[in-house]
């Protein structure tokens, strides 16, 4: 069993950046490194957003960190409505300005948005950037999430070209003083990104399973890579619960690839 006590010290730890999801620091020597883009894949219904959501929730509520939405796939307001499930209340962080949830769905989709943060090039890296660098000077943001990355390297569609955006987007967030999460639906478990590329264009990438075996499914979260850290290299289940995500660091499971 991994414990981070004696490969990363107590100095280092407290620097990390909480994600605050229960059972999950622990197993990444007490968080994530600041100012770094960390990618979570998984398949449809892994929990990908519920888990970068909670860890923008936790950093606004908790440690006083704003934050950023960018909602590629759903509508802002579903995302509020099914947060609200777990007792986070989005649209009271956003009236209190800590927090900004970018519409980059409904332009794509070409349906109009009464949002005050709309992506009118959703497809377009270059506007996502620039959306993100006013919205953070707006609301002094420390910590982004780009939900989901999928659709921007469907439109790409040539992996040498997803690789230089991506690389450009995390970048950008990196430099600005943002610790993100970007999320990659994948469709296969045994390979950690979908086009290949996306996991090596950002700092860690955390592999969330959601497998079938006999007539049950199962969750588990994996650390797959997490650059300047030492970090688990089991596959812990978790659960989502009724105040979201629960890991279960203590715990293991092998998975069949
Ligand atoms: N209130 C809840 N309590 C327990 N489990 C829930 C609750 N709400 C959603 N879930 C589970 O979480 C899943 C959806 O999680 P989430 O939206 O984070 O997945 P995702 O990986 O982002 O999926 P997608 O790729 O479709 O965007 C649901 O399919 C359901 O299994
Ligand atoms: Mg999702």
């Amino acid at each position: 069993m991994f414990n981070g006590s004696e490969e990363i010290s107590m100095e280092d730890a407290a620097n990390r950046v909480k994600t605050g999801i229960p059972g999950f620091d622990e197993l990444c020597g007490g968080g994530l490194i600041r100012d770094r883009t960390y990618l979570v894949s998984g398949t449809s219904g892994a929990g990908k957003t519920i888990f970068s959501i909670q860890f923008i929730y936790n950093g606004i509520v908790n440690h006083g960190e704003n934050g950023i939405i960018v909602a590629t796939e759903e509508r802002p307001e579903q995302i509020r409505e099914n947060m609200l499930n777990f007792g986070w209340d989005l649209q009271a962080l956003e009236d209190e300005g800590k927090l900004a949830i970018i519409d980059a769905c409904s332009t794509k989709i070409g349906i109009p948005s009464q949002e005050k943060y709309v992506d009118v090039r959703p497809f377009d890296t270059r506007s996502m950037m620039d959306q993100i660098i006013a919205t953070q000077e707006e609301i002094d943001a420390k910590r982004a999430l780009v939900d989901s990355t999928t659709s921007i390297s469907f439109y790409l569609h040539d992996p040498a070209r997803i690789r230089v955006e991506l690389l450009k987007l995390s970048t950008t967030l990196e430099i600005i003083g943002l610790t993100s999460m970007m999320t990659c639906e994948i469709i296969d478990e045994s390979k950690p990104s979908r086009f290949g590329v996306e996991n090596f264009v950002t700092d860690g990438t955390f592999a969330l399973y959601y497998d079938r075996r006999d007539n049950v499914r199962s969750r588990s979260v994996e650390i797959y890579k997490m650059r300047g850290s030492d970090h688990s290299k089991k596959v812990h289940p978790y659960d989502i619960e009724k105040e979201g995500f629960v890991i279960h660091p203590h715990e293991e499971v092998y998975t069949s690839f």
